[in-house]
């Protein structure tokens, strides 16, 4: 039985200003399997993008919240998610990570899926009873839900769960200001990047919105960026944070790095500025000059709990991250961009989501290796019970380099992990 009092996670003096995290809540087993079952198998989950099928047939397949997942449009065009186990004896049905198939044949016993989910055929028909699949039990599992807002898809295990629009409150307004970098639409660029990283998955909730650490950890990227364009020091961003609902949270900051969708730099070269200004000049258009000037130049980190970060900077990147054990976590990473883009701004784009994001760029490892860092802390110093993240906690408008948008995680956390049901001893005699 756990001994974890889950009401005692959080320590929270609001006229101390004090707000802490016990570690165990990176270590320990039954708090892992509480965050499984309330928080994994109940949130909305984010499952991809339109663009990835881009034809009828189109599929992809990838791990979602602990199950396979296939992601795919039928014959008819109508997109799907579907558990991808066989409904006969549990295979893997799809064993491709992406392609273009009308039928699903699972490779153990042989039995055919439409695209649609449906059992199309099965060796040995004639052995089974004229009612067999009357109700669909030989048909793919359909996730129980499956909804989209603005070309970004979702899925949840909880049937009960509120809408997606419902569930992402605030962050609507967020995914809105990267779905309106395009006049044609946003699409993935093939190029995923993969990676494990040993550490409690939290860690990397917190690393992905934290805009305290950037100045001492990356300080090599920032000489780089000094040295090689002339732009201003990350100490002069300005910005602000924001707890969007739900658990939801961004940093929105202004930033010395060029953003493809239409924030110039000299290191573009000043042949390229009027091609730059065009775009923005549509932008305000269309969006108005506030509305524009957020999307073209403004960059944000947004959290949609529980684990999609769009690191919307220099490049857009979308990045989940799924825990394995309490101390291990697999890391998935696509860049998006405008689907009318010209090949030198994609070029640019493609190399600010490996130069920075990737896990050979100039943030991932550093930020890597102090996570990892800071996962070894909790296993060794046991004795020291809590992390602090009371830093602007009583400000009325906090900033980028405050903790507030990691406070409103670990709250909207705890009041899902302490629903976890709890096993009741029992007593001899
Ligand atoms: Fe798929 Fe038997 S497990 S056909």
């Amino acid at each position: 039985m756990s001994d974890v009092n889950f009401l005692k996670l959080l320590d929270v003096d609001r006229d101390a200003g004090v707000f802490r995290v016990a570690r165990k809540s990176f270590v320990d087993n039954d708090i892992f399997q509480a965050e499984r079952s309330q928080i994994f198998d109940r949130c909305w989950l984010y499952l991809g993008h339109t663009s990835e099928l881009p034809k009828k047939g189109s599929f992809v397949t990838r791990p979602v919240g602990g199950r396979n997942v296939i992601f795919n449009r039928d014959v008819a065009g109508t997109v799907h998610a579907f558990l991808n186990s066989c409904p006969h004896r549990g295979a893997t049905v799809c064993r491709e990570p992406a392609g273009n198939a009308k039928n699903f044949t699972c490779s153990y016993h042989g039995w055919v899926f439409g695209a649609d989910g449906k059992m199309r055929d099965l060796p040995g028909i004639e052995s089974y009873s004229e009612g067999f699949n009357g109700g669909g039990c030989a048909d793919l599992v359909a996730v129980p839900r499956l909804e989209q807002y603005r070309d970004f898809w979702f899925v949840c295990f909880d049937a009960e769960a509120v809408t997606l629009v419902e569930y992402l409150a605030g962050a609507t307004e967020y995914l809105d200001l990267v779905a309106d970098q395009s006049e044609a639409g946003m699409e993935i660029i093939s190029g995923t990047q993969e990676y494990a990283i040993r550490a409690n998955w939290k860690l990397l909730v917190e690393n992905s919105i934290d805009g305290y650490h950037a100045v001492s950890t990356h300080a090599t990227y920032f000489d780089y960026l000094k040295n090689m364009n002339g732009v201003l020091a990350q100490s002069n961003v300005v910005g602000f944070a924001r707890d969007l609902g739900n658990g939801h949270a961004v940093v929105e900051y202004s930033a010395p790095w060029g953003r493809p969708v239409a924030n110039w730099v000299p290191a573009w070269g000043e042949e390229r500025k009027g091609e730059i200004d065009a775009v923005f000049d549509r932008l305000v258009a269309k969006h108005g000059d506030q509305r524009a000037t957020r999307i073209a130049k403004n960059s944000r980190n947004l959290l949609i709990f529980p684990n999609l970060v769009i690191v919307d900077g220099m490049s857009v990147t979308l990045r989940t991250f799924y825990p394995k054990q309490p101390d291990y976590m697999e890391v998935t990473a696509w860049a998006i961009g405008p689907s009318e883009e010209k090949d030198w701004l994609r070029k640019n784009r493609l190399n600010g989501f490996l130069e920075f994001f990737g896990p050979g760029g100039f943030a991932t490892p550093d930020d890597v290796e102090m996570l990892e860092h800071c996962q070894r802390g909790y296993a060794n110093a046991r004795e020291a019970a809590w992390n602090d993240l009371s830093r602007g906690m009583n400000k009325a408008e906090p900033a980028t380099v405050d903790e507030h948008q990691i406070r409103t995680f670990w709250s909207r956390w705890h009041a899902l992990v302490q629903q976890a049901p709890r096993v009741i001893p029992l007593h001899a005699g």
